[in-house]
C-alpha cells in the first residue's frame, strides 16, 4: 500500500509539474513541449512503480502492467474531479475566446451594475477590456488611463448610461430549432427513443440563424442550447456565445466546451469543465411516446441504473489500477453511448430539467436521491413556487428555478402558474432565474421576463441577477461571465434607460471586447434612467399560496352608486379620432384631480370640484378610491387570441374546438354544408383565467374569431372580459363583428397560396352560397369587414390587387372594408395599403421571422431606427396592436392578452416619437374595434382606474373598471 502512495505521490508531482509549465492552463490540449514533459514523468512514474512493487507484493508481475497505465491512472484520479476553471484561470492575460486585431475597448462614465453584493453594487466610472477580458473596471487611476490613451484604442462614452454583463440565457433553442422555421434545419428534438443522453445539441446547430441577431439586438450574449422536450433525456446542452465568428462554424461559438468533445485525448492535470444535459418531466415526452409520467421517469432510472453499474465498474477498476493491482484490470471500462450519463452521476454535469408540476419534481427529486446527482435547476417550474420543501430535498443542494414571468396555462401543467412565483421562491431563498425557452419567448426580450417578475415583486437587484450573475452560475461560468469583474469576459450591455424600465433597449452589445451593433438606433430616455417603483402584491402573492395557484379574479365588488376616485393625475378620453387627455396634472403642481362616477359614468371630473361634483361626493354611501397619483384611461381591447373561446390551448376540451376546414374536409350537410359559416359567439366561454387576467389588466374586451388553423375562419364576436356567461349584463357586446379568413401557410392543410387567394375571390365575386354567402356578400358591399391573418408582403400585396379587383365589379362603387391581422412584412407596402385604406393588427407587435413568410420583419431600435408599427403609422395607416405572444398564432396567445398595457407602451418608446402615449392607448383600443368592425357609441365603452401610475407604466395597478354599458364600476 505505502508504495502504491508512493506512485501515487511521484503521479501528483508530474502532474504539478506540467502545471507549472502552463501558461494558460484552461486551454484544452498541453503543449507539444509539455506532453513530452509530461509523458516523460509519467514513464518516471511508471518505473518507479515498476521498480518499487515487486518487493511487497509477491502476485504482481512487470509485464501486466499495460502500456497506457500512466494515462489510465491520470484518468482514474480525475475520474470525480470537481469541474470548474483551473487554480491560474483569474490570472488570465488573455480570453481563449478572443478575435485577433480586436482593439481594446474604454467605455467612459458609465454607471456600472457589477453583480457584486448580491446584484446591488453599483459603480460609476469606466471599463476598460483588453484581449477578450475586462482588465479594469470602476474609478480609473490616471496614470492607468493615461497609458491606455497612448495605445490605439476605441473609446465610447456612455454618458452617465447603464451598463451591465451581458444578458445570459439559460434555456434557448437557438439554431436547433430554425428562425424562420424550416423543416430542414429542425433539430432539436430527437424521437429515436425516449432517454437519449448520447446525444448532443451542439451536433445540430445551424450557423444561419436569424435568431442570432435579434438576440444581440437584445443584449444576449450568451446562451445555453438546449435539445428539446420531447425526450425524458433529450440529449446534452452547449453553452454559446452569440457573436459571428470569423470560421463561421458551431464549434467555434462554444463557450468552455468540455475537453473531450471531440473525443481527443484529455489533459486529467486539470479541472474538467462543465457539462449540461437536458431532462424533461410531464407532458411532452408523455405525448410524444403516447407514453405516461411513470414511463418517463423509468427512462430516467434505466438510464442511471446503466450508468450506476457502468460507474461502479470503473470505480471498481481505478481502485485496482491506483492500488497496482494490474493483474487481468484488462482495459478501462467505458462506453462512449453511456458516459454523458456516467459523468452525471459523478457530478460533473448541470442537469437542467424541464418539469413544471409539483409530481414531476416530487418525481425527478426522488431520482436525484436515489442516484445521488444533484440538479442544476428546474426549467419552466411553473409550479415550483407551491412546494419550496420538495425542491429543498433534492440531492445536494435545491435546484435554481428558471421560469417564463407570465407565459402559462397553455397546457394543463403549466395551468396554476403564477406572476408571484419569482418572489415567492426568492422569499424561500431558491434561486430564481428568468429565461427565454426561445423562440417561445423571443430571446432577445428576456429582460422583459425581468422587468415583469420584478413588476410582481422580485427585488430589482434578483431580478436583474435573475438574467445575469444567476444564470452565469447556473451555467457554472460565473468565473468568467455574469459579473462585471476584472479578468471576466462578461461581454457588456451598455443600455438607454434602466434594464428594468419598460421598452430598455440596448445601445451597444459589446461580445469577447467586439461592438456588435455597427451603427445603432436608440432614444434618448432621461426619464427612464432609475429602475421602476412597482405597486405591491403582496395581498396577491399571498391569496395565490392560499388557492393553490388559482385564487379568485373576478371583481371582489360591483358598484352602481357614486364612486369617487381621488388623487388621479391624469384621465384620458375616447375622443372623435382617437384618445385625448380629459385633464392631466402636472408632475410638480402637487394638485391631483378627481373623478367621480354614478351607475358607471363618469359624471364630474377635473382638479376643481364645482357645486355639482359636489354634491355627488356627499351623498350617502359613496365609495371613495384613491388613486394615489395614479390615472383613469379608456379600457383596452384585445384580439387575434383564443379568449372566449376556451382555457387551456392544449387541452381540447376546455375550449371550443376548431371550425372545419374546407380545404381539408367537407362541411357536413346537417351543419349547413358548403354554405355553412361558423359564429364565435356560440362558442363563447366565460369566467376563463386567462380572461379574467386580462380584464385585471385594464384589458375589458376581446374581439374573437372562432378558433381554425386552415382558410375559413368564421364570424367573430366582441364580448366582455369580466363577465360570468353569455347571458350576463352585457357580457355580449357585438354578435357578429366581422368576417375572418386566413391566407398563408398554416397548420392546417391549406393548399398553394395562389389556389387561397382562388378561394376568396370566388367567395367575394362567385355565387353566394349559404349564409356563408351572405356574409362574404356583404363583405363585397362594404357593410361588413373582411379580416384577413396574412404576414407575407406577397400575400398581402396579392390581397390589396384583390380587394381592387372586387371593387371593380361592384355596381354600386362600395369599397371593401378589409383588415390585416399579424402583418410581419407589411411596412414594406406601408404607402399601399394607406392608399387603399386598409388597417393592419400588428400581431406580435414587435415581430419576428418565425416563418419564412415573416423573414423580412424589422428589428427596429438599436438595429433599425424603424419599426413596422412606427412606419404604418408615418404613413397613416391604421394600426390596431395584437398580442405579444409565443408565436403568429391566436390559438396559444390568450395568456399574453393581459401584458397588451406593456405592448402598447413599448410600441411608443421604440417609435422614436412617431407614436406617442395617446397613439398607443389608441392603437390597443378605438383602432382595434375600428378595424373590426365594431360599432359602439364611444360614451359606452369601459374605463380602467389605476393606482400609483398609469395604465401603460409599471408604476399602476388596476384596481377599477368603470363600465357605462353595464351602469357600474367593477371593484377588483
Ligand atoms: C457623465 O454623464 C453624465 C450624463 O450625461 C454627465 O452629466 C456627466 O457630466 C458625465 N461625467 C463625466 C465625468 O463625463
Ligand atoms: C478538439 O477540441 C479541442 C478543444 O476542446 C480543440 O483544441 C482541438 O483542435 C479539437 N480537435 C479537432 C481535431 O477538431
Ligand atoms: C399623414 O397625416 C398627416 C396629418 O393628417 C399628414 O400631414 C401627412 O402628410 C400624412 N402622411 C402621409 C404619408 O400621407
Amino acid at each position: 500500500m505505502t508504495t502504491a502512495t508512493g506512485a501515487a505521490g511521484g503521479m501528483k508531482a508530474a502532474m504539478d509539474a506540467s502545471k507549472a509549465f502552463a501558461a494558460h492552463p484552461e486551454r484544452a490540449r498541453p503543449k507539444p513541449y509539455r506532453r513530452a514533459l509530461f509523458l516523460a514523468l509519467l514513464l518516471f512514474a511508471i518505473l518507479h512503480l515498476a521498480v518499487q512493487l515487486p518487493h511487497l507484493s509477491q502476485d504482481w508481475h512487470e509485464s501486466n502492467v499495460p502500456l497506457r497505465a500512466a494515462e489510465t491512472l491520470a484518468r482514474c484520479r480525475a475520474l470525480n474531479s470537481k469541474p470548474g476553471p483551473p487554480p491560474t484561470f483569474s490570472s488570465r492575460v488573455q480570453s481563449d475566446r478572443f478575435q485577433e486585431g480586436t482593439k481594446p475597448i474604454l467605455i467612459r462614465n458609465a454607471t456600472i451594475w457589477t453583480g457584486r453584493l448580491n446584484g446591488s453594487d453599483v459603480v460609476l466610472g469606466d471599463v476598460y477590456l483588453d484581449n477578450g477580458i475586462v482588465k479594469s473596471a470602476g474609478q480609473l487611476d490616471l496614470a492607468f488611463l493615461e497609458n491606455v490613451y497612448s495605445q490605439d484604442i476605441e473609446v465610447l462614452d456612455a454618458q452617465g448610461a447603464w451598463v451591465t454583463p451581458g444578458i445570459v440565457d439559460v434555456h434557448s433553442h437557438i439554431a436547433v430549432e430554425s428562425s424562420p422555421g424550416l423543416n430542414g434545419a429542425s433539430d432539436g428534438n430527437s424521437v429515436k427513443g425516449l432517454a437519449l443522453p448520447w446525444l448532443r445539441s451542439v451536433d445540430g446547430m445551424n450557423t444561419h440563424d436569424a435568431s442570432y441577431e435579434h438576440s444581440i439586438a437584445g443584449g444576449i450574449t450568451t446562451s445555453l442550447i438546449l435539445p428539446g422536450s420531447a425526450d425524458a433525456i433529450g440529449g446534452q446542452a452547449f453553452v454559446i456565445k452569440l457573436r459571428p465568428t470569423k470560421e463561421r462554424s458551431t464549434s467555434s461559438l462554444l463557450l468552455e466546451p468540455p475537453f473531450d468533445l471531440n473525443n481527443t485525448s484529455v489533459d486529467y492535470s486539470v479541472p474538467p469543465r462543465w457539462r449540461h444535459m437536458k431532462h424533461a418531466c410531464g407532458e411532452n415526452p408523455s405525448r410524444v411516446y403516447s407514453g405516461t409520467r411513470m414511463d418517463t421517469v423509468w427512462g430516467y432510472r434505466e438510464v442511471y441504473d446503466t450508468a450506476r453499474k457502468i460507474k461502479g465498474r470503473q470505480d471498481n477498476y481505478c481502485s485496482k489500477a491506483i492500488a497496482g493491482e494490474w493483474d487481468k484490470l484488462g482495459e478501462f471500462p467505458e462506453d462512449l453511448q453511456w458516459e454523458a450519463a456516467v459523468d452525471v452521476l459523478r457530478g460533473k454535469v448541470k442537469v437542467q430539467t424541464h418539469c413544471y408540476e409539483a409530481v414531476d419534481f416530487d418525481a425527478f427529486v426522488r431520482v436525484s436521491n436515489e442516484f445521488q446527482f444533484p440538479v442544476a435547476a428546474f426549467h419552466h417550474a411553473h409550479e415550483a413556487y407551491l412546494v419550496p420543501d420538495v425542491l429543498k430535498r433534492a440531492y445536494e443542494h435545491p435546484p435554481a428555478l428558471a421560469m417564463f414571468a407570465s407565459f402559462s396555462r397553455y397546457k394543463r401543467e403549466a395551468y396554476r402558474h403564477s406572476e408571484y412565483a419569482p418572489r415567492i421562491l426568492n422569499d424561500n431563498g431558491l434561486k430564481v432565474v428568468m429565461k427565454s425557452d426561445h423562440p417561445a419567448i423571443q430571446s432577445r426580450y428576456l429582460v422583459h421576463e425581468a422587468q415583469q417578475a420584478h413588476y410582481y415583486g422580485l427585488p430589482a437587484n434578483v431580478a436583474l441577477a435573475s438574467v445575469t450573475s444567476t444564470a452565469a452560475e447556473v451555467l457554472g461560468l460565473d468565473h468568467r461571465i455574469g459579473f462585471v469583474k476584472e479578468g471576466h469576459d462578461p461581454d457588456l450591455v451598455i443600455w438607454d434607460s434602466h434594464p428594468l424600465a419598460l421598452g430598455a433597449t440596448p445601445v451597444q452589445v459589446i461580445i469577447d471586447g467586439i461592438p456588435q451593433i455597427k451603427s445603432p438606433h436608440f432614444s434618448v430616455k432621461p426619464e427612464s434612467q432609475v429602475p421602476p417603483t412597482p405597486p405591491s402584491f403582496d395581498q396577491e402573492a399571498e391569496q395565490t399560496l392560499d388557492h393553490v395557484g388559482l385564487p379568485p379574479l373576478f371583481p371582489s365588488k360591483a358598484v352602481s352608486s357614486t364612486v369617487v376616485f381621488r388623487n388621479v393625475s391624469s384621465m384620458w378620453v375616447r375622443g372623435v379620432g382617437g384618445i385625448t387627455p380629459a385633464f392631466q396634472t402636472s408632475a410638480n403642481s402637487g394638485a391631483l384631480g378627481d373623478v367621480v362616477v354614478y351607475k358607471g359614468r363618469v359624471v364630474c371630473s377635473g382638479t376643481t370640484f364645482g357645486d355639482a361634483c359636489a354634491s355627488f361626493a356627499t351623498q350617502e354611501g359613496v365609495t371613495f378610491i384613491d388613486l394615489k397619483g395614479g390615472s383613469v384611461a379608456p379600457a383596452l381591447v384585445s384580439t387575434a387570441t383564443a379568449l372566449g373561446l376556451g382555457e387551456i390551448g392544449m387541452e381540447e376540451s376546455t375550449g371550443d374546438g376548431e371550425v372545419l376546414d374546407p380545404f381539408e374536409k367537407d362541411v357536413p350537410l346537417i351543419a349547413g354544408g358548403d354554405g355553412s359559416i361558423t359564429r364565435a359567439v356560440d362558442g363563447l366561454q366565460f369566467g376563463t383565467r386567462n380572461a379574467l387576467l386580462a380584464y385585471r389588466a385594464g384589458v375589458t374586451s376581446a374581439i374573437t374569431a372562432p378558433s381554425s388553423h386552415g382558410f375559413l375562419g368564421g364570424l367573430s364576436a366582441h364580448l366582455s372580459l369580466g363577465s360570468k356567461h353569455r347571458l350576463d349584463n352585457g357580457a355580449v357586446i357585438q354578435d357578429i363583428a366581422a368576417v375572418h379568413v386566413t391566407v398563408g401557410h398554416t397548420e392546417g392543410a391549406s393548399p398553394s397560396i395562389s389556389t387561397q387567394i382562388a378561394a376568396l375571390r370566388n367567395l367575394l365575386t362567385g355565387k353566394h352560397v349559404g349564409e356563408r354567402g351572405e356574409y362574404f356578400e356583404a363583405v363585397a358591399e362594404g357593410s361588413i369587414p373582411l379580416v384577413v391573418n396574412a404576414k407575407s408582403a406577397d400575400v398581402i400585396a396579392s390581397l390589396l390587387a384583390l380587394k381592387k379587383e372586387v371593387e371593380n365589379q361592384s355596381q354600386t362603387g362600395a369599397k371593401v372594408h378589409m383588415t390585416i391581422v399579424g402583418g410581419a412584412e407589411a411596412h414594406l407596402l406601408a404607402r399601399e395599403l394607406a392608399e387603399a385604406d386598409v388597417g393592419v393588427i400588428v400581431t406580435p407587435p414587435r415581430s419576428f421571422p418565425y416563418t419564412w413568410e415573416s423573414r423580412r420583419v424589422l428589428l427596429g431600435p438599436p438595429v433599425t431606427a424603424d419599426t413596422t408599427l412606427s412606419i404604418l403609422a408615418q404613413h397613416n395607416v391604421t394600426v390596431g396592436l395584437g398580442p405579444q405572444g409565443i408565436s403568429e398564432e391566436a390559438l396559444i396567445s390568450s395568456w399574453a392578452a393581459r401584458n397588451l398595457r406593456w405592448d402598447a407602451a413599448w410600441a411608443a418608446l421604440d417609435s422614436h416619437g412617431m407614436i406617442d402615449f395617446a397613439d398607443a392607448l389608441t392603437m390597443a383600443s378605438v383602432n382595434v374595434e375600428t378595424l373590426l368592425g365594431v360599432r359602439q357609441n364611444p360614451a359606452d365603452t369601459d374605463l380602467v382606474a389605476t393606482s400609483g401610475g398609469d395604465l401603460l407604466s409599471f408604476e399602476g395597478k388596476v384596481v377599477a373598471v368603470i363600465s357605462p354599458r353595464r351602469g357600474l364600476v367593477d371593484i377588483l
